[in-house]
C-alpha cells in the first residue's frame, strides 16, 4: 500500500539541548583581604584566596614567606589583624572562642615535625584525638579504629611502638593517621615531605592524593617541593613576602608572567632534569 505524503511523519525537529552547565566546585575555605602582623613583622598582606572542596590545595613560596603562619591564622591558631575567614557559609573570624574550637575539629593538621606526644605509644597518640575530639570511650572501638588508621596508612601492627622508635617517614605516617582520625573535612599539611628522601616524599605526596580520593578530605598541603606541587594539586597559591603573587590552576601558574615565579619554577624544574 503507497501512503501519501500528508500520511509520513515528519519527525519533530530536535529540540535544542542546553549544553550541561561546568559544575563549579563549591568553596569550602575563604579568605578575604587577610592581613597579619606579628610583632613588628606584617607577616600576610591583603590575602583573598578561595579553596575548593574536595580540591588539593598547595601553597608554594620561599622559606620565612608566611606559608605556616597564613595556615595557622585560617585554623584559628593566630588571629588576624584584618579581613575575614569563612568555613563554607560560616564566618570563623566571628565566632566565639568556644564556637570556633567546634569547628576547628572539622580540620586536621599535619605538622612539619609530625608532632607526635613522644612519651605515648602510637596506639595512644591516635586513641589520643579518637577519645578527645570524637568523644568514643569503648576501648574495643578505639583499639579497632586505631588498627584501621595504621593499615590505612600501610604500618599495621606498630601499635605499641614510640615515636622515638619509629623512622622519620614513619612519624610522618602516624602524624597524617593522627590527623585523620578525628574525620576532619579539611586536612592541612604543612611541609609534609621536607627532610625526607625522594622515595619516601613519593609516598607521602601519594598518600596525600589518597586522603584526597579515597577519603574525600579536601588537603591543603604547604610545600616547597614545586614539581610534587604541580602533579598533585588542583590549585596553586604563590606566596612572596605575604602576598599571593600567583594563584589558580597548576597550568595557570606555569603561564605567570611574574618575573619571581618564573624563575622559581624554572630552578624547580631545571634541578629536576640535572
Ligand atoms: N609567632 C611569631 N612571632 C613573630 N614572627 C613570626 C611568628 N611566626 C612566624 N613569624 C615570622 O613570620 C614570617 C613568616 O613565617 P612562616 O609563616 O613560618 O614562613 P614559611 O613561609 O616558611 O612557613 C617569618 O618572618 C617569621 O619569622
Ligand atoms: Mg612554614
Amino acid at each position: 500500500m503507497k501512503k501519501d505524503a500528508a500520511s509520513i511523519p515528519i519527525p519533530a525537529a530536535p529540540i535544542p539541548v542546553p549544553a550541561a552547565p561546568i559544575p563549579v566546585p563549591a568553596t569550602i575555605i575563604r579568605t578575604e583581604n587577610l592581613s597579619i602582623t606579628l610583632g613588628e613583622n606584617q607577616v600576610i598582606q591583603d590575602v583573598s584566596l578561595s579553596i575548593p572542596e574536595k580540591s588539593i590545595f598547595a601553597i608554594i613560596g620561599q622559606s620565612g614567606t608566611g606559608k605556616s603562619v597564613l595556615v595557622k591564622t585560617i585554623i584559628g591558631m593566630i588571629p588576624p589583624n584584618s579581613g575575614r575567614i569563612w568555613f563554607r557559609d560560616t564566618e570563623l573570624t566571628a565566632l566565639s572562642p568556644q564556637r570556633m574550637n567546634r569547628i576547628r575539629q572539622s580540620f586536621g593538621y599535619a605538622f612539619q615535625n609530625a608532632a607526635l606526644f613522644d612519651s605515648m605509644t602510637v596506639a595512644e597518640n591516635l586513641a589520643f584525638p579518637l577519645e578527645e575530639v570524637l568523644g568514643l570511650k569503648n576501648s574495643k572501638e578505639i583499639q579497632n579504629r586505631v588498627r584501621e588508621l595504621l593499615e590505612w596508612i600501610g604500618l599495621p601492627g606498630i601499635e605499641s611502638m614510640q615515636p622515638d622508635e619509629l623512622s622519620g617517614g614513619m612519624r610522618k605516617r602516624v602524624g597524617v593517621a593522627r590527623a585523620l582520625a578525628a574525620n576532619p573535612q579539611v586536612l592541612f599539611f604543612d611541609e609534609p615531605t621536607t627532610g625526607l628522601d625522594p622515595v619516601l616524599s613519593e609516598t607521602i605526596n601519594n598518600m596525600v592524593v589518597r586522603v584526597n580520593r579515597e577519603l574525600g578530605i579536601t588537603c591543603v598541603v604547604i610545600t616547597h617541593d614545586i614539581p610534587a606541587a604541580f602533579r598533585i594539586a588542583d590549585y596553586i597559591a604563590f606566596l612572596d613576602q605575604g602576598y599571593i603573587i600567583a594563584g589558580g590552576k597548576p597550568a595557570d601558574i606555569a603561564l605567570s608572567e611574574h618575573p619571581l615565579v618564573k624563575d622559581f619554577l624554572r630552578i624547580s624544574f631545571n634541578k629536576l632534569g640535572s
